[in-house]
């Protein structure tokens, strides 16, 4: 994708990827506007990158998303750059009797989001040369961690509507992205001081430099091994990555 001129908007932009992909594009002279729940972390990192813009959004609440889509398109008309970023992992207790609230919260959050988001945004999308959506999904969309079972269903899911999205963008000026982070130092999961995980400056770094060819999907190296989780070898494979005995 082009790297700057853009106007971009980050959905999760106030912390981890979100804000560091903010902070990169803006960097590279871009206009970026982030949005959130949370005030507080959206403020202070817009504070911190001159001519930044913030917005609160709850990616739940499909009303929510539509005013803010409608605020975008007539205060920000030259916005063609969307990165559905927001998501949450809670473990969830599959397996076993499951809390209702948890998996709704995931599949709305992770899922109807950014499905209903880029449904509100893509008309308007369509008649900006040069836009692009960025779905960000995981290395668990290809391999799931059952801990974490409906998150990894939700990022399944997302990759597999990206793709369809794709399909159907096809011949328009809209590109579909996909960045499948693998287990990077987030906030998320608790992760910002796991050794196991990839320092968020190098994952930005990696994936900014992919975010500048023409690939559709932003994988960086540390991924690969999940997304190229092998098909008729499907099961052994993701059986194997969750520790369990060989089959
Ligand atoms: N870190 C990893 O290992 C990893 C790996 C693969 C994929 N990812 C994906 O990368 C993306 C960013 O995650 P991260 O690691 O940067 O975690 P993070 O720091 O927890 O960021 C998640 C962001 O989503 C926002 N958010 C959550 N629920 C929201 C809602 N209902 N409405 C609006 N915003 C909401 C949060 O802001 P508020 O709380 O203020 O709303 C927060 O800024 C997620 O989609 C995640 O699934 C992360």
């Amino acid at each position: 994708m082009n790297m700057t001129g853009n106007t971009i908007f980050i959905t999760g932009g106030g912390s981890g990827i979100g804000q560091a992909l903010a902070r990169s594009f803006h960097a590279l002279g871009n206009k970026v506007i982030i949005a959130g729940r949370r005030q507080a972390p959206l403020m202070e990192t817009a504070d911190a990158c001159q001519g930044m813009i913030f917005h609160e959004i709850d990616m739940r609440d499909p009303a929510s998303i539509e005013r803010v889509a409608a605020w975008l398109v007539k205060k920000h008309p030259d916005l063609n750059v969307l990165i559905n970023n927001a998501g949450v992992m809670p473990g969830d207790g599959t397996g076993a009797r499951m809390d209702d609230q948890k998996t709704l919260a995931t599949v709305e959050t992770n899922l109807l989001g950014p499905i209903r988001l880029t449904s509100a945004l893509i008309e308007h999308l369509k008649t900006r040369p040069d836009a692009v959506v960025v779905n960000v999904t995981s290395g668990l969309a290809f391999t799931p961690l059952a801990h974490a079972a409906v998150y990894s269903a939700t990022k399944a899911a997302l990759h597999s509507w990206t793709m369809s999205l794709r399909v159907r963008l096809a011949g328009t000026s809209v590109r579909v992205l996909e960045l499948a982070p693998p287990w990077v130092r987030t906030g998320m999961m608790g992760s910002r001081d796991e050794p196991r995980a990839m320092p968020l400056d190098d994952f930005i770094k990696e994936a900014m430099e992919k975010f500048a060819t023409d690939a559709d999907e932003i994988l960086v190296d540390r991924v690969r091994a999940l997304r190229d989780n092998p098909g008729p070898n499907e099961w052994r494979f993701v059986a194997q990555f969750n520790g369990m005995p060989a089959q």
